[in-house]
């Protein structure tokens, strides 16, 4: 009787137990699909915010489509103290000396410099408007978060010296990097070579980039940085992408990549950020270079960018920083690659060519006529300049001068698929 009793008590928990079960499984599955569309909802209502309505469209070959919007549209009047901003159709100064009203106009011209934009290839931005890379469900996806889309993840200016050299190693990151400090700076330039490193695993990048450096490493670091990169995880391929960074509080709340949240004013209609380069240089054949200057201008106080000798891109209000509103005190050059092997372990991602500094030109990556913005504002080439790599086994550097290149170096390597 008793075990009757009993293996009816058990029949009727264990059908309860299938109810509760199913229950259980059915508010999951509502549970799930709600945190999905919610997902959904928050990734629209992002795009709806970043990309701003076009006059025109252009499709690029390599799956890109870039929007001509007004000028007066782009993301940078999102930002409060922006609204009521007047726009700098050019800068008051330019550190090269003599100024060319041509050389700021957006109007196409004859240039030597072959680089161009792939998208180029499909069509151009009428003037009044500014090119901008748009923003697919996919590359938002791809971040860890809504927030996180076109933040960086962690401090990624080198600190040479460091005190706690053990931090520089945690997050992955790896650099071989050429700089200078102990002065006020007022912009810097390179001449950079152009490669397209191999990335082992996704969630790695390889950049090569000038950074321009305030305030202490730690928590207000003022940041701007400009240069080439290939990160899958940002642009969902492997191209060489012209880029843009900023951040005004060490890489924690403020900035972001290219015009990927409001900060940045863009005046030229030739140059997306984000968006791919082409051609890039090959080993042992063709080279490929851009210049990237970036200055103070010393009457409005704001840092502009030029690409190539034809391209101001636009510039960054002095109101964005607290240190770099007065000037910059390290200016750094170089390469940087993240690694995400832990343990002593690398993989086998590039920095510049994949191939290291001894290799010299064709094979090795450069940057050459590096010079700082002195507090004259001229351009100058920069005095005392220290190297820097966490484990020149896999990525190194190597600086020399002579009168065509000026003051220049060799950068990178294989990563872990070196032999050193
Ligand atoms: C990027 O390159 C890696 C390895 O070189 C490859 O596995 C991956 O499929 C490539 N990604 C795309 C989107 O082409
Ligand atoms: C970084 O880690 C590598 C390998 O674990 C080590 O050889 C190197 O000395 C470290 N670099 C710094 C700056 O701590």
């Amino acid at each position: 009787m008793g075990g009757a009793q009993l293996s009816s008590r058990v029949r009727r928990s264990s059908v309860l137990e299938v109810v509760f079960c199913l229950w259980g499984l059915i508010s999951l599955s509502y549970a799930a699909r709600l945190s999905v569309s919610r997902q959904k909802l928050e990734v629209q209502k992002h795009l709806n915010r970043l990309n701003k309505p076009a006059v025109k469209s252009i499709e690029s070959p390599d799956g890109d489509t870039i929007d001509c919007v007004d000028i007066s549209h782009q993301p940078a009047f999102d930002h409060p103290f922006l609204r009521d901003h007047k726009i700098q159709t050019r800068p008051s100064y330019h550190p090269e000396g003599l100024f060319d009203e041509n050389k700021v106009s957006a109007k196409p011209k004859e240039r030597s410099n072959p680089i161009t934009q792939l998208w180029h290839q499909n069509g151009r931005c009428p003037e009044g408007t500014v090119p901008i890379r748009r923003t697919k469900e996919d590359d938002v996806l791809r971040a860890s978060s809504v927030k996180r889309y076109g933040r960086k993840r962690h401090r990624t200016a080198p600190q040479p010296r460091s005190a706690q050299p053990d931090l520089i190693n945690q997050s992955g990151h790896q650099h071989a990097i050429a700089y200078v400090e102990g002065d006020k700076y007022y912009g810097a330039k390179a001449t950079i070579n152009v490669w397209e490193p191999k990335i082992q695993q996704p969630n790695e990048f390889s950049l090569s980039q000038l950074w321009i450096l305030g305030g202490s490493f730690g928590e207000d670091l003022n940041s701007i940085e400009a240069g080439w990169q290939v990160s899958p995880d940002l642009y969902g391929d492997n191209n060489t992408r012209l880029f843009t960074y900023w951040t005004s509080d060490a890489y924690q709340a403020t900035g972001c990549y290219n015009l990927l949240c409001s900060g940045f004013i863009q005046i030229n209609s030739e140059i997306a950020m984000g968006a791919s380069i082409s051609p890039v240089s090959a080993f042992r054949n063709s080279q490929y270079d851009i210049s990237i200057l970036v200055w103070k201008d010393p009457r409005e106080g704001h840092w502009w960018m030029q690409f190539g000798n034809d391209y101001v891109l636009g510039y960054w209000p002095s109101f964005l920083f607290s240190y770099l509103a007065d000037s910059a005190s390290m200016i750094e050059w170089g390469g940087e690659v993240v690694n995400s092997e832990d343990g002593g372990q690398h993989t086998s991602t590039q920095m510049g060519s994949g191939h290291f500094p001894e290799e010299g030109f064709g094979k090795s990556s450069y940057f050459r006529n590096i010079q700082v913005v002195d507090s004259s504002n001229n351009l100058k080439a920069p005095r005392g300049i220290g190297t820097f790599t966490e484990q020149s086994n896999c990525y190194d550097v190597q600086t020399g001068s002579n009168g065509d290149w000026g003051h220049y170096f060799y950068y990178g390597g294989p990563g872990g698929a070196s032999n050193k």
